[in-house]
């Protein structure tokens, strides 16, 4: 099955996100993601047999998450995927810290594919028609998080969908 971790946001800050994506798509056209969908991937695991994702999850729901917040202040695109996405004016620190002592753990259990660059971001729109985002009020909302989640994505008719299997501690 095919896993990857993320940070999933709170109801609240998840309904800001989504008008931060109707905004978007406003402005850039494109397909929007799923509102039940928003979330920061922390690590793509890529397809996974489901006795490995068994043990991650297992190893999900005892690891510790050093409690942060993330400040969401800037827009930003990646231009081949035609991707728009909402996050810092900067990689944040203790988020790039948390991916790479993640993904220590990860190579630890076997789990290649860790990435040269991160960059956290939330995708907002994909195949978008526009990149221009300089029209856009600048976004400006706080993530307080804790906990990662394993999540499965799928494929249905409506597009990529998710289910969480694990969290990890939530105090
Ligand atoms: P994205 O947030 O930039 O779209 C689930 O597929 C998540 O894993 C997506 O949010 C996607 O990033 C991320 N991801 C990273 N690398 C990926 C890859 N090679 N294939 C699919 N998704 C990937």
């Amino acid at each position: 099955m095919r896993l990857f971790l993320a940070l999933m946001p709170p109801p609240a800050l998840r309904r800001r996100l989504a008008e931060l994506a109707e905004r978007a798509h406003d402005h850039c056209g494109g397909r929007r993601v799923h509102d039940d969908s928003l979330h920061l991937t922390l690590a793509f695991l890529g397809e996974r047999p489901t006795a490995q994702a068994e043990a991650l999850s297992r190893w999900v729901e005892g690891r510790d998450v050093p409690e942060g917040e993330w400040r969401l202040n800037a827009w930003g695109a990646f231009r081949r995927p035609g991707i728009v996405w909402v996050g810092g004016q900067a990689p944040d620190r203790a988020l790039v810290n948390l991916q790479a002592s993640l993904w220590r753990d990860l190579e630890q259990q076997g789990v290649t594919g860790r990435p040269a660059r991160f960059i956290p971001h939330v995708t907002l729109l994909r195949q978008a028609h526009r990149l221009d985002l300089a029209g856009l009020t600048p976004p400006d909302l706080a993530w307080p998080y804790r906990q990662v989640a394993l999540v499965r994505s799928f494929t249905d008719q409506h597009g990529a969908r998710y289910t969480t299997l694990a969290r990890s501690p939530a105090a």
